[in-house]
């Protein structure tokens, strides 16, 4: 590791207001630049690349409660310039090595109050984008403080393509939008009724990461880094000017986040390339945040698992006892299997310790094993979910023992049912029993309105408990993957525990609504994955859900191998084989991927990407020279080349490809599959053609 800092330029003239009122700094090439100018007053700052404009003079700043002066006429205290270079290795990821690049631009203000105040802003400029926060240094007049408004703007100028949600404090499950920015109002106005809870902000919101592309064909994505003891940012849109100005998720009495000094804000990112390959390949958001504070990571181990979950998404089995509760319920023709009986039993979860044992998959999620589910869909109720007490036919201590002596571990399932307060009091219990029982991986979920009641899913209470929930599962030995959180933000550097979240729409959506559409996977990585891994549940053989309710209309949008390239373009640490065992047993050439393909890598490619019609990713599999190649479509079929170059020189590889027969569609015929084995070497270049919603997967193993 190679790590530098230095200064070249430090000066202090408090008083003298020597300095000038326009500072510009870029990237170590010069491609990315920032100019930071104070007019009137008033911190601005603007971006370019390849010296065109990317942000324009944008708003910087706050309104602070109760401080009618503070931010009052600005003047600049001291501006510092530094580099900094260092690589290191995260616990697991895309890439064995990260380089951490950066010019940093430092400038301390102070505002013109009769008691004055003093703020940082600290602007970081990488080679793919700018990352800029907020520091409120100890000071006299200072000290606790309330955020009413924070004026970070997002001036861009032009009425760009976006790839967007709706602004919502509870959810980020909804479909993406594609349109102009000076659409966003009209389009907005289709709400989604499969959303359960949903607290959607009226105007041109939009959530982050954001993606955008302006005709000059520049892709620019907006998000945040390092969501601390802060509430998750939305956007609000002029759409005139173009300009997206900062909207806070706020509390229960309207207050945006509590503070004091010495403090500071998460990240604010903007990642920038006029190659959409590179939107993808960024690691700016990880590099803004703080190195592991996991001393000992050994316990932290990628896995693919498979569980007791998709029956109960088809009402197949219930999470409940009694057999009454389903997820289909909500099925969008009403129809679903007949409710017959709970999933988490002792027989049914020994039947998936076993495939998972003879296949290879580290973990068996088992949902519906506590106490509590005949209470818990929109109640609103406080202390709906006992988290150690097993239902009498999940025999807790005796599952875990036989999942270990077949080396699997029992991932635990902890939903809340949004009462994070209930969460909060069984939460060491909980993970004491777990260190007890030898589970040493956790799913957690929040469906429905959130306890303390007021509160939303992305406000700043939500935010320290998510937070804390991670921190205090470390502190356990205990991996963490989190349904309905606020989005992620590149925490899992800080905290490798952290494996993956949901904060999207997950494939279970195609289970019981109108779905996602076949583009959905290929806007996913420019948008929700840009803060981290997604638990998107990949993997389904039986696309459509007439197999087992005749008559059922839903369906998963893509075809099967575009389910098998999922694996590879959706990164996660964890990957789910979601599908019922018996649908994997009855295609084993298909599997063959899902049992084959690795989950943590040294080295990622992407080969081919536009946002919302097509990408292709190759990985090479940590600690091998085996790669695995995932390349997925829209609802368009198209013929896609993947080039080999990536592969070591003078090499030949032995090539599985796994691709839609020439009869294939999501729609139509989404199971038809071809496969083939070819031998490549570093100068082949592959014409596969894809399905409508279709995709391909590859395995590559060097020939002996
Ligand atoms: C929603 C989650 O996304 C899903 O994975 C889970 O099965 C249900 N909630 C029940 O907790
Ligand atoms: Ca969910």
């Amino acid at each position: 590791m190679k790590k530098l800092i230095y200064l070249f330029c430090a000066l202090l003239v408090s008083g003298l207001n020597a300095y000038s009122q326009t500072h510009s700094l870029g990237s170590p090439s010069e491609k990315v630049k920032l100019t930071f100018t104070l007019i009137n007053g008033q911190p601005t700052y603007s971006l370019s690349y390849k010296g065109k404009p990317v942000v324009e003079e944008s708003s910087l700043g706050f309104k602070i409660k109760d401080m009618p002066d503070f931010g009052s006429g600005y003047s600049i205290v001291t501006v510092e310039n530094s580099a900094f270079n260092e690589t290191w290795q995260p616990v697991w990821g895309e890439t064995k090595n990260i380089e951490n690049k950066y010019n940093q631009l430092l400038v301390t203000l102070k505002d013109n109050a009769t008691k004055p105040h003093l703020l940082k802003i600290v602007f970081k400029i990488y080679e793919d984008g700018l990352g800029f926060r907020y520091e409120f240094p100890e000071q006299e007049n200072l000290q606790h403080f309330i955020i009413e408004e924070e004026l970070s703007s997002f001036n861009l100028n032009g009425d760009h393509k976006i790839f967007w949600m709706p602004g919502d404090f509870d959810t980020n499950e909804y479909n993406y939008y594609t349109s102009k920015i000076s659409e966003i109002e009209k389009m907005a106005k289709k709400r989604d009724g499969a959303i359960f809870t949903a607290t959607p902000i009226q105007g041109a919101f939009v959530q982050t990461p954001l993606m955008a592309k302006s005709a000059d064909g520049i892709y620019m994505s907006i998000h945040e880094a390092a969501l601390i003891n802060y509430p998750c940012m939305d956007l609000k849109f002029d759409v005139g000017t173009f300009n997206a100005t900062t909207t806070l998720a706020p509390d229960a009495v309207g207050n945006k986040a509590y503070m004091r000094a010495p403090t500071q804000t998460p990240w604010r990112t903007i990642v920038v390339s006029d190659d959409a390959r590179e939107i993808i390949a960024s690691k700016m958001i990880l590099n803004l945040n703080e190195p592991s504070k996991i001393k000992d990571p050994s316990f932290i181990k990628p896995m693919k698992y498979v569980g007791i979950w998709l029956e109960m998404h088809l009402g197949i089995s219930t999470w409940d006892y009694a057999g009454q509760q389903s997820a289909s319920d909500a099925g969008s023709d009403g129809k679903m299997a007949k409710k017959t009986k709970h999933g988490a039993t002792n027989e049914n979860t020994k039947k998936y310790i076993d495939f998972a044992a003879s296949n290879g998959f580290g973990g068996v999620l088992v949902e519906g094993w506590n106490t509590g589910w005949e209470d818990w869909f929109g109640k609103w109720k406080e202390d709906v979910f006992d988290l150690v007490t097993p239902y009498p036919d999940f025999d807790v201590k005796g599952l875990n023992q036989y999942a270990r002596s077949k080396g699997v571990g029992i991932i635990t399932h902890h939903e809340t049912s949004g009462s994070a307060t209930n969460y909060e009091r069984w939460m060491d219990t909980a993970y004491r029993q777990m260190n007890a029982y030898g589970s040493n991986a956790l799913k957690s979920g929040y469906v429905g309105k959130i306890i303390p009641r007021g509160e939303y899913h992305d406000g700043q209470w939500m935010v320290n408990h998510y937070n804390r929930a991670i921190s205090k599962a470390a502190n356990y030995n205990i991996m963490v993957v989190a349904h309905e959180p606020v989005r992620p933000t590149g925490l899992h550097r800080t905290y490798p525990n952290f494996m993956a979240a949901e904060a999207a729409r997950g494939q279970e959506f195609n289970f019981w609504s109108e779905g996602n559409p076949p583009e959905h996977e290929t806007i996913l990585p420019f948008t929700r994955l840009m803060g981290g891994p997604m638990d998107y549940t990949p993997g389904i053989f039986k696309i459509k859900k007439s197999y087992y309710v005749p008559g059922a209309k839903e369906q998963v949008h893509t075809t099967l191998t575009k389910q098998l390239a999922l694996y590879v373009t959706l990164y996660s640490p964890v990957q789910m084989a979601t599908d019922l065992p018996e649908n994997y047993l009855a295609k084993p050439d298909a599997f063959q991927f899902i049992k084959d393909v690795a989950v943590d890598w040294d080295d990622t490619k992407v080969l081919l990407a536009e946002p919302g019609d097509y990408l292709a990713i190759a990985r090479k599999a940590k600690g091998t020279n085996n790669w695995f190649i995932g390349g997925i479509t829209d609802q368009d079929s198209r013929e896609m080349i993947v080039d080999f170059s990536f592969l070591e020189k003078g090499k030949k590889y032995e090539i599985t490809i796994y691709k839609d027969a020439p009869t294939a569609s999501w729609d139509e015929n989404p199971e038809a599959y071809v496969i083939e084995k070819l031998t490549v070497n570093n100068k082949t270049k592959l014409k596969v053609n894809v399905a409508k919603g279709g995709g391909f997967a590859i395995s590559a193993f060097p020939k002996k």
